[in-house]
C-alpha cells in the first residue's frame, strides 16, 4: 500500500518524521538504521550563530517523560550548511531544517542562507522563543505576531514554511489560523510544556535554569487532543509531535487528523523508534489495505 504523504507542496515517502533536538543532526544515527527511509528528520534548531547553550544540569528525568534545558544549542546555520546538509544529502536523508531566533530580521537571515541551499525540504520555524523587538513575549503566543514572521520567512524563501506551535499559546487554535492565512503550508505541534524539578537534598531545582521542556509518553494526551482540536480548525496539514513512542501512538495522532508525526523523546530510549514506527504503520496499512493517506482523521466526528 501507498505510504507517501503530501504536506502543502512538499511529498514525504512516508509520514514518519523525527523531531528536532532529539535526532541531532540525522547522522548520529545512521549506525542504528538507514535514516534515508525515514520521511524525514527535523534538524536540531538552528540560529544565525553558533551556540553553546546553558550550562549543566541541563537534562532531568521525570515519571515518563524528561526535562530539558539545553538552550539550544548548535552549531549555527553556516556550520550547517557546509558541514552537515552535503553528508545528509550524500546519504540521501529528507531534511527539514528547525529554525529559531530572537527577532524576525534573524530568523528571515537563516531562512535566506538556507535558501541558498538545495535539498532542505522545508523550514520548521520554532515560535517558543521570546521576540525581543517586542518586549521579549514568545512569538508562538501571539496570533499577530506569528502571522507576521510567516509571512516574513516566506517572503525570504521558495522553501515552504511549517510553524511549530508553543502549547503555552492562550489560543492554539488563533495561532494556526494566523499562520495558515500568512501562508504557512503546515503546522506541527506541539512543542514542550515548561516544567521543573527540585533536589530536595539540596533544596533547589535540579535543572541550573530552574525551569525547562517538558516531553515524552506522559505528553502524548495533551498533544493529542491539541491535534485533534486544530485538525477540526485549520485547513493546512498537521504533524503531531508529542509523546509519541510506538506505533499505536503515531495512529492515533493521523486518526486524530495529523497527516504525519515526529518521533521525539523515544529516540533517547531506543535509537529505532522512528524505524520501528514507519514499518509499524506500513504493516498496519498492509493489514487493512489502506493507504497511508488514508489514515488521516478516521477518528474525527465529522468522517463518522
Ligand atoms: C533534548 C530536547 C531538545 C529539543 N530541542 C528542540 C529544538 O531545538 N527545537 C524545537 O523546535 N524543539 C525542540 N525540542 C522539542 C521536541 O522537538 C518536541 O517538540 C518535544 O520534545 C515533544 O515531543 P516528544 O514528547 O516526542 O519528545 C527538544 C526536545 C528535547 C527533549
Amino acid at each position: 500500500m501507498k505510504q507517501s504523504i503530501t504536506i502543502g507542496s512538499a511529498e514525504l515517502s512516508n509520514p514518519v518524521l523525527t523531531a528536532s533536538g532529539t535526532f541531532g543532526y540525522g547522522l548520529e544515527f545512521q549506525e542504528f538504521f538507514d535514516v534515508g527511509r525515514l520521511g524525514a528528520i527535523c534538524t536540531k534548531g538552528l540560529s544565525l550563530e553558533p551556540r553553546l547553550g546553558n550550562r549543566p544540569t541541563r537534562i532531568a528525568e521525570t515519571p515518563a517523560g524528561m526535562l530539558n534545558a539545553i538552550g539550544l544549542a548548535n552549531v549555527g546555520v553556516e556550520a550547517f550548511c557546509t558541514e552537515k546538509l552535503p553528508k545528509l544529502q550524500d546519504q540521501g536523508v529528507t531534511v527539514v531544517a528547525n529554525i529559531f531566533a530572537s527577532t524576525t530580521k534573524d530568523f528571515v537571515a537563516i531562512a535566506e542562507r538556507l535558501a541558498r541551499e538545495s535539498g532542505v525540504l522545508a523550514l520548521e520555524l520554532n515560535v517558543s522563543c521570546p521576540n525581543v523587538s517586542e518586549g521579549g513575549i514568545e512569538f508562538g503566543k501571539n496570533p499577530n505576531m506569528c502571522a507576521e514572521l510567516t509571512a516574513a520567512t516566506k517572503a525570504a524563501t521558495d522553501t515552504p514554511i511549517w510553524v511549530k506551535m508553543s502549547p503555552e499559546a492562550p489560543s492554539i487554535i488563533a495561532v494556526a489560523q494566523a499562520c495558515e492565512d500568512a501562508g504557512a503550508e503546515a503546522i506541527t505541534a506541539i512543542n514542550t510544556i515548561r516544567g521543573m524539578r527540585i533536589d530536595i537534598a539540596k533544596r533547589q531545582p535540579v535543572l541550573a535554569r530552574g525551569m525547562g521542556g517538558f516531553s515524552g509518553p506522559s505528553l502524548k494526551p495533551v498533544a493529542l487532543r491539541i491535534v485533534y482540536e486544530l485538525a477540526a480548525s485549520i485547513g493546512i496539514p498537521i504533524i503531531a509531535i508529542g509523546g509519541i513512542s510506538t506505533t499505536e501512538d503515531a495512529l492515533e495522532f493521523l486518526f486524530a487528523g495529523a497527516s504525519a508525526i515526529q518521533v521525539g523523546t523515544a529516540s533517547f530510549i531506543d535509537p529505532l523508534a522512528a524505524h520501528h514506527v514507519r514499518v509499524g504503520i506500513e504493516n498496519y496499512c498492509e493489514a487493512h489495505q489502506l493507504n497511508a493517506s488514508d489514515l488521516i482523521g478516521l477518528a474525527q466526528a465529522a468522517k463518522k
